[in-house]
Formats: structure tokens, sequence, C-alpha cells
């Protein structure tokens, strides 16, 4: 039987406010952060694929559908290494991106840790990701930097990649990037920050956002260990004055807060989880104050 008039009427209604939903949040009301380097707008929320080394078809249609959600709510960074999923991780991102039409649109972050360096795995980055150029190549963990950095920037007069960076995921090398970024010009660091971990605010990320470098975030849920804390709590009221959905909307707002943060790559394998992540890309972010009581209450706990 077919639809009445009424009926159809009310079903169009429907799908436009549920499409209007979607295009809001996927377009005008997306946070944006600037890269100082260039003044290249990206969206405040990444992803992170450490874990994107799998093999079986079902397994990468799963990966296909988070990677193509992250994308229609209008994510772009991916974050990835050489290293990653036991070495599978480029492989499986470049299929994936290839056969979901993404290759070109998204921003490809990935990094070099090579003992010498040279230019076969930035090329075989290229050629596993499916691009022709790189957008940031990170030096992984500060490895071999001072031989890196210079590899890097003559890749750069080729082409190969446009941004330049390095990582840590250890407060050990902090003060090592805040010399470099005294001394090398850096578009990008890449470091461990979150309500679990804020030792890179007390000088890495002031300096960062002094010398101009845009800063992506690591571990921003202390690997999972964030959401063990906090249980089945439910979020605090005062949560929803900086449009709050989730504790991971609340960890990663925390993040975005920041001044000096471009973008956090949250790790995650789920649809359901990049879609939470992206959604706290959206809506209001926490005052000075709020985050305060957002440090006391992860503390408290
Ligand atoms: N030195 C370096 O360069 C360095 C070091 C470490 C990490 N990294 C980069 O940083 C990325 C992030 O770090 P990480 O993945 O180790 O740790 P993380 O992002 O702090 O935590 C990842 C964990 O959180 C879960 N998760 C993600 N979104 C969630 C949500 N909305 N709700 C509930 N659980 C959620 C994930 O599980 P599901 O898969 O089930 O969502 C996973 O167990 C890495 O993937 C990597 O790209 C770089």
């Amino acid at each position: 039987m077919g639809l009445t008039r009424r009926q159809f009427v009310k079903l169009n209604a429907a799908l436009a406010a549920s499409l209007a939903t979607a295009n809001a949040w996927s377009t005008g009301s997306l946070i944006r952060k600037t890269i100082p380097s260039s003044g290249e707008q990206v969206t405040a929320m990444g992803i992170g694929t450490n874990r994107y080394g799998v093999t079986s078809d079902e397994d990468k249609a799963v990966l296909q559908d988070t990677l193509a959600r992250f994308a229609e709510l209008g994510g772009s960074i991916i974050d990835t290494a050489p290293s990653y999923g036991r070495g599978l991780s480029e492989v499986v991102l470049g299929e994936i991106a290839g056969a979901a039409g993404l290759s070109r649109q998204l921003f490809w972050a990935t990094k070099v840790d090579a003992r010498v360096p040279g230019p076969e795995q930035l090329e075989a980055s290229l050629r596993k990701l499916g691009v022709d150029q790189a957008d940031l190549i990170q030096v992984h963990n500060l490895r071999e930097t001072a031989a890196q950095l210079p590899f890097l920037r003559e890749a750069r007069e080729e082409g190969l990649l446009r941004y330049i960076g390095v990582t840590t995921h250890r407060p050990t090398q902090h003060q090592d990037i805040e010399q470099l970024l005294k001394t090398e010009k850096l578009d990008f660091i890449q470091v461990n920050y979150s309500l679990a971990d804020r030792s890179a605010a007390d000088r890495l990320l002031p300096a960062a956002q002094e010398h101009g470098a845009a800063v992506l975030v690591n571990i921003p849920f202390a690997r999972g260990r964030l959401f063990e804390k906090v249980g089945d709590r439910p979020l605090p009221d005062w949560a929803a004055e900086f449009d709050c959905r989730s504790w991971g909307n609340f960890f990663l707002k925390y993040i975005i807060s920041h001044p000096a943060v471009t973008s956090p790559i949250p790790g995650t394998r789920k649809v359901r989880h990049a879609v939470d992540n992206m959604r706290a890309a959206t809506g209001r972010l926490p005052s000075p104050e709020l985050r305060q009581r957002q440090e006391a209450l992860i503390d408290s706990l």
C-alpha cells in the first residue's frame, strides 16, 4: 500500500530535519583551528590508527565504515606510521581510503623512523597510502632527528610532503622538543596531553604557540584509562555548559579548548566512537574556570 499524501509530507519533513541536523553538524558548527605556518584551517579532530593492522575483509570493512563516517562528519587528519599495526596500518589505510574514494580529501600525517634517513621509507609510505604527497611527515619519537629534518626539508622541496613535524608520547622528551622549537622551523609537534597527563601544558604547549607550531595531541584518553577512571559515573550537570554528551566529549573538549592545540588524534576502530569523537569538535568549549573543574574532578577519582 502506498503512502497517503499526509504520511508522505510527514516523512519528507522528518527526512529534511534529520538532514539539516547532519549538515549543521558536518559543516557550519565544526570547530576548526589554523595551522600557524600556513594559515590553512583544519577540523579540530583527527583519528589515530596505531591499531589498523587488520587482515580480514570483515575487519577492513569496519575500518572503512569508520573512516568514511569520520570524513563524512568533516574529519580529515589521519595519524599513522610505518610501524603501526605490525607495519600494516598504512597498507590498510591506503586500501580502505581508496575503496571509499577518500584518498585525496584526507590530511595524511605519517612518520619517519628509519635508523638511516632516506627516501625509501617515505616513498614506501606514499605508495602504501596511495598518494603522491603526504600532508605531514613527523620524526617518530625524535629518532635521528638531526639527520631526518634536513632530509625532510629536501623532500618537501621535491613536493613529497607539505609540513614537517616531530612526535613524542613521553614527558621525558618534552624538553628536547622545546629545544627543537627554538632552533628548527617545525610546522607541527605531536605530544601526549590529556586530563590524565597535563605535563605538556607546563612549558611545551606555550612554547609551540610562541614558535608558531601546530599541535597534534596523541593518547588523549590515556590509552583508554580515562574511561576506566570514570567508570559508569554520570557526567556532572555542568558538562552540559560545554555541550558534552559523553565522557569522550568531556576528555576531548578539554584538549581542544587549550589554545595551543590544533587537534587531538584519538585512536578508534569503531564507527560509533568516531562519531562520538567528532561530536567533541562541535558546540561550546569549556572556559578556563570549567577546565579547572574538569581537572579537579579527574584528580579526585
Ligand atoms: N609517539 C607517537 O608518535 C605516538 C604514540 C602513541 C600514539 N600516537 C598516535 O596517537 C593515537 C591515539 O593514541 P592511542 O590510540 O594509543 O590512545 P587513546 O586515543 O588515548 O585511546 C584509544 C582507546 O580509546 C578507545 N576509544 C576511542 N574513542 C572512544 C570513545 N569515543 N569512547 C570510548 N572509547 C573510545 C579506543 O577503543 P576503540 O577502538 O574501541 O574505539 C582505544 O581503546 C594513536 O592511534 C597514534 O596515531 C602517537
